[in-house]
């Protein structure tokens, strides 16, 4: 159901469930990118005559207010992007809530504070979401469904809410899903994924999901070790799953019967310890122990010329999914994979999706901007677990099969 399902809103109050779980350091917004993200469906309310009553979860508080969670800077950017203040409330469904959603007029938008600050919004037992959901219904007439990042959460304001008020699917959610879509259904070839990241345990359900729909899958990042482990290769004191060494032969052997190229870096920059400063060199996968911190080294990027030939991967394809940075962008001297894999993306003539909060986080931290790709998904587990084929709750109550 989209935002056209629910009629004319003018003069209504509507709630909007947006994801605005972004990254805060000491109070301040370090990646608007998803409050950006909400504005379409927003501003397309407000200029149908619509009241806005929106609010998010932000971070993981224990279902009791916590400053450091508040959504207070949010409200501000909110009302920076929109060029015009947004009302705040100090609470969720208590008085400020109640004031703030009663002054409202047409036109207008308000805050709620953190919906997680309620211990309702994610509880386990369906009564008590239930009743923390009809709480929130007092405050509006419909809902519509836009933080992408949080479908994949049987949480009170993302299912029951749903449920109980005529809803609908934002702009946000109706475009993450179409493009997803193309990624499991109609992906142009050659189709690459490129994956990275810490664990290859996060990437399972992923892997088993698109082992069979693409071309190539190119590993990068921490995960990469475990699979490079899996080959034999000594990989000093570099990140291991040692129970996954199985499943990447496994899927290494899968790949080569389905003829899917599946390249592990050829080189990685060898670390002598954990640090932003750390020495480091470059070593072949077949000698990763040869450099002068030996069996202590610590791959914390892939090397060059494994960057060169993911790039090269990457330019030759017609669809490109990547999910997971490639080394520990956030030290410079470690951020070269990650950004030759983020500028060859930028260099495809075909549909570029990147996945994840936290490969959308590396790319900004590295200067490319959104627009620079074909999509930048809002979710990180949500987009995974969409491409997994799983089914998630806050899609299924909006009408998804
Ligand atoms: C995310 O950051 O992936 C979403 O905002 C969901 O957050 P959660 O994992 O705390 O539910």
């Amino acid at each position: 159901r989209t935002l056209e399902s629910l009629g004319d809103l003018a003069g209504k109050r509507v709630f909007v469930r947006c994801d605005f779980n972004v990254p805060l350091s000491d109070g301040a917004i370090t990646d608007d990118g998803r409050i950006r993200a909400a504005l379409p469906t927003i501003s397309a309310l407000l200029a149908a005559g619509a009241k806005v009553v929106t609010s998010s979860h932000l971070g993981r508080p224990k279902g009791e207010p916590d400053a450091a969670y508040s959504l207070a800077p949010v409200a501000a950017r909110l009302g920076e992007l929109l060029g015009s203040p947004v009302a705040f409330a100090t609470d969720t469904v208590g008085a400020s809530a109640q004031e703030t959603v009663a002054a409202l007029e047409t036109g207008q938008v308000a805050v709620l504070e953190n919906l997680r600050f309620n211990a309702g919004e994610t509880s386990k037992d369906d009564a008590e979401r239930r009743a923390f959901a009809e709480q929130l219904a007092e405050f509006a007439d419909v809902m519509v469904s836009d933080g992408f990042g949080v479908v994949h959460r049987k949480q009170a304001s993302v299912y029951e809410l749903a449920e109980i008020l005529p809803s609908a699917a934002g702009k946000l959610v109706a475009h993450e899903v179409s493009v997803l879509e193309r990624l499991l259904e109609s992906p142009e070839e050659p189709y690459t994924v490129v994956l990275g990241g810490s664990k290859v345990s996060d990437k399972l359900g992923v892997i088993d999901s698109l082992l069979p729909r693409v071309n190539k899958i190119l590993i990068g990042g921490g995960m990469a070790y475990t699979f490079l482990a899996a080959r034999g290769h000594a990989i000093g004191k570099s990140l291991v799953e040692v129970d996954q060494i199985d499943t990447a032969k496994r899927y290494m052997a899968q790949a080569d019967e389905q003829g899917v190229d599946l390249l592990v870096p050829i080189d990685s920059l060898m670390a002598s310890s954990f640090s932003a400063d750390a020495e480091f060199e470059n070593a072949p996968s077949e000698d990763l122990e040869g450099t002068p911190y030996g069996a202590d080294a610590l791959g914390l990027d892939i090397g060059p010329a494994t960057g060169a030939l993911f790039a090269e991967a990457i330019r030759s394809s017609k669809t490109v999914f990547w999910n997971g940075p490639m080394g520990v962008f956030e030290f410079p001297n470690f951020a070269g994979g990650t950004k030759a894999v983020a500028e060859a993306l930028t260099q495809t003539d075909g549909l570029t999706v990147v996945g994840g909060g936290d490969s959308a986080a590396a790319a900004r931290t590295l200067g490319f901007a959104d627009e620079q790709f074909g999509h930048v998904s809002t979710g990180g587990g949500a987009s995974l677990e969409f491409l997994e084929g799983k089914k998630l709750p806050g899609l299924e109550v909006l009408g998804w099969a």
